[in-house]
């Protein structure tokens, strides 16, 4: 076997699937713009960011809680961290699922330093119980213990330091309300256009020392389905296939010619997006299909095609969601080159 063909086995599945895996999470910390200013794109949201964080700062306060809410790989975890540099305060992190008992989160809050940032990831995923422990710290700074059991026990009152908490969620409406409300600032972060995406493609190329030539870096961006993950995860690959064709310079054919055998089609398609096309199109006959059905037929969860898959697909008009279920649009048949049986078509 050469060395492209065990490449090209391992990295197919994984070249545009929207999560991270945990060898690339080291590659991606790297990468992560450090600064506001350095983070591209997402203007508006940068904007009221600045002030918050500004106004913290002139008032020597520490920053409200923060919500980032969004698909994944937009740059959520990358915020946080920036949060916690530009207010110069030390960075806790941990995600929902990890917190699995009140005491870990009664713990990793009676650890804070003053001021800190401390950053759940996944919040929608906290447990109730943990969640109802989370309420009072966010508001009043404020630990309430249970000691002992049965008659005997009672509660004690812990008082906490000055601490921001900033949570990721993939989506807003999966966060409790309770635990919403109690965020003093919501960002969302949309997808990216090809223009934002080539300026990190060129950023990250710098950084990692590849030199590209002519619409490189364009040709990268246009094929990242508007994700800067998918965008550093694709100049890898082409950085990788011109090491193997001994380019020292990554020109736009390069660009093209690798894209196109790692199976990254024009409109950044992977397997699955393609298979969600697929099965709308052709298996279920241009019926509306229902999430389940759906993620099931995929083999996939229905989180993730709903999360990591569909905005994108909405976005390029290549899927519309109806009251009935999902459903492809002719640009989605044209794509994919199969013809529609009966008419009806979006
Ligand atoms: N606005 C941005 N500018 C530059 N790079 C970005 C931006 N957003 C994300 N990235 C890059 O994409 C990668 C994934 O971002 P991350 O913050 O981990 O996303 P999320 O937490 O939303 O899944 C990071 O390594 C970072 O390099
Ligand atoms: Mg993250």
């Amino acid at each position: 076997m050469s060395r492209r063909d065990i490449d090209l086995t391992q990295i197919e599945q994984s070249v545009v699937a929207p999560v991270a895996s945990t060898q690339e999470r080291q590659v991606e910390v790297s990468l992560r713009p450090l600064t506001l200013k350095e983070f591209v794109g997402q203007g508006e949201l940068v904007k009221h960011l600045e002030i918050v964080l500004g106004s913290a700062k002139s008032r020597g306060q520490t920053v409200d809680h923060l919500l980032f809410a969004g698909p994944p790989g937009l740059g959520k975890t990358s915020l946080a961290s920036i949060v916690a540099s530009e207010m110069g305060s030390g960075l806790r992190i941990t995600s929902g699922p990890v917190l699995a008992r009140p005491g870990d989160i009664a713990a990793l809050l009676t650890d804070l330093q003053d001021g800190d940032v401390l950053f759940i990831d996944e919040i929608h995923r906290l447990s109730r119980s943990v969640e109802e422990v989370l309420y009072p710290a966010m508001e009043d700074h404020r630990l309430d213990v249970m000691i002992g059991r049965g008659p005997s026990a009672r509660s004690i009152r812990l008082d906490l330091p000055n601490f921001t908490l900033v949570g990721a969620t993939t989506r807003t409406g999966l966060v409790a309300a309770p635990l919403r409300d109690r965020f003093g600032f919501i960002g969302q972060l949309d997808l990216y256009d090809a223009r934002e995406l080539t300026v990190i493609v060129e950023r990250s190329a710098k950084l990692l020392d590849v030199v590209l030539s002519g619409d490189a870096a364009a040709t990268i961006a246009q094929r990242s389905r508007g994700t800067p993950r998918i965008a550093n995860r694709l100049l890898r690959r082409v950085r990788d296939f011109a090491a193997v064709k001994n380019h020292k310079v990554v020109t736009t054919e390069i660009a093209v010619d690798a894209l196109d055998l790692f199976g990254v089609d024009v409109f950044g398609l992977d397997k699955i997006d393609r298979r969600i096309l697929g099965l709308l199109c052709d298996q279920f006959s241009s019926q509306p299909v229902g999430l389940t059905t759906l993620a099931h037929a995929c083999g996939e969860e229905p989180t993730t095609i709903e999360d990591a898959y569909e905005p994108y697909l909405l976005r390029e008009g290549l899927l519309i969601r109806t009251p009935r279920g999902r459903v492809a649009t002719e640009r989605a048949f044209n794509h994919l080159g199969i013809k529609p049986r009966g008419g009806g078509l979006v």
